[in-house]
């Protein structure tokens, strides 16, 4: 069935205001619940702090009172949502187990951005971080197993794999390296700007978690891991939000972030298993109709240009997290050896490469390797789950000790 969000009434936003009694959703179960419904949660947060920190920055150039106040508005909405979202996450999930939920998704949640994706330079540029952030997903299950003797497997429940991917040392690129081209927003199709603002929304929240939660740990391998992921979740920012063209109007870029909010709200609508959480994102694409109406006005009114001439007249097939475990796996095979030499893709460690890689590690292994280390020591051998059989990578075999 094809879905319009032009096309429907949402709930006016003078209707949209929640009291406490409202905003105190019932949390999922830690135990019980779909790691999907966490990744979709996890997604719909990040969606939703990107909405709030775009409406921000747009209010702070915007010399219109009316606009501004009509931003702040819908601003206060933006966060009650994410208040509402973010809420439905259980406290009792250790710092480290959310960590894996975050890179759980920017696997299955890129991985499907990639498959779906029609521009091949944009493909591209999601197929090179996916295998970043599979890599990540490795690191911090060796370190959850150490620090809290637990099994990644509980967390991530077999629908994705936890193995090496490019791994994380050779991420640290030069920072100009990590600049792409963007789209043109006048050829790019409506699904590929999208795609591109749920990534970048996802990523940004991925970083700026790390950045707060780094230190929150004692043990120094902690500590250190923390702090070089984050790095790299700077480079995939700038990686991202690269893709977007600059050259969209304030306007142009409010109404694609509400059509974006309808999209992936009536995406996750579609396939939430949770009958409660399925309740939230209903709610929730009730509300970014309206969201969306008025941005448009703003659009009509101070660009001059009909929202209908950027937009998809319907809404493409639901973003849907699924098990990317045969695509990550051919993309391992095919492209670990990548790194970036300015806005292109090359296979081999250029000059301005290998002087980042000494600079930052000064002749010593990084955490992302002593973690690994560390685990075999203790363990006799390091954290895995590959349920689909040896790592397609010879040179990424596990490596047993003999004790
Ligand atoms: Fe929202
Ligand atoms: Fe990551
Ligand atoms: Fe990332
Ligand atoms: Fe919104």
């Amino acid at each position: 069935m094809t879905f319009n969000p032009l096309e429907h009434r949402g709930i006016p936003l003078d209707r949209q205001l929640r009291n406490w009694r409202e905003l105190n959703v019932e949390p999922v179960d830690p135990d019980r619940a779909d790691p999907y419904t966490k990744c979709r949660i996890i997604t719909m947060n990040g969606i939703e702090t990107e909405a709030i920190f775009f409406s921000h920055h747009f209010s702070r150039v915007c010399p219109e009172m009316e606009v501004k106040q009509q931003l702040a508005e819908v601003r206060y909405i933006e966060q009650q949502q994410q208040k509402t979202v973010n809420w439905l996450l259980p406290g009792q999930s250790s710092v480290l187990e959310t960590t894996i939920a975050y890179e759980q998704v920017a696997v299955d949640l890129t991985g499907w951005v990639a498959r779906m994706e029609p521009d091949p330079y944009l493909k591209q540029a999601y197929e090179f971080g996916v295998l970043e952030d599979f890599d990540h997903l490795y690191r911090y299950a060796n370190l959850y197993e150490m620090i809290e003797h637990r099994k990644a497997e509980k967390l991530v429940d077999n629908l994705t794999e936890v193995m090496p991917g490019r791994p994380t040392m050779l991420h640290h690129r030069d920072p100009m390296d990590n600049v792409r081209t963007p789209y043109d927003r006048n050829q790019a199709q409506p699904i590929s700007k999208l795609h591109a603002l749920t990534i970048m929304a996802a990523e940004q929240q991925t970083m700026n978690f790390y950045m707060n939660v780094g230190p929150q740990y004692m043990e120094p391998i902690a500590r250190q891991l923390y702090q070089e992921i984050g790095l790299i979740e700077e480079e995939h920012v700038t990686h991202y939000e690269s893709l977007v063209d600059p050259g969209e109007t304030w306007y142009e870029r409010l109404v694609h972030h509400e059509y974006n909010e309808c999209y992936m709200y009536h995406s996750f609508m579609e396939t939430e298993s949770d009958p409660k959480v399925k309740a939230v994102w209903e709610l929730h694409l009730n509300m970014e109709l309206e969201h969306l109406r008025l941005a448009c006005e703003l659009m009509r009114k101070h660009d001059g240009r009909e929202p209908e001439s950027i937009l998809a007249r319907e809404l493409p097939p639901p973003v849907t997290f699924e098990p990317n475990k045969e695509y990550i796996r051919e993309l391992l095979a095919t492209q670990v050896d990548l790194t970036t030499l300015g806005a292109g893709y090359v296979r081999e460690a250029h000059e301005r490469f290998e002087r980042m890689q000494s600079r930052i590690h000064g002749d010593e292994k990084p955490p992302s390797e002593r973690v690994i280390d560390e685990h075999r020591e203790m363990f006799g051998q390091e954290y895995r789950l590959q349920s689909e059989g040896d790592h397609p990578v010879q040179s990424l075999r596990e490596v047993r000790v003999s004790r």
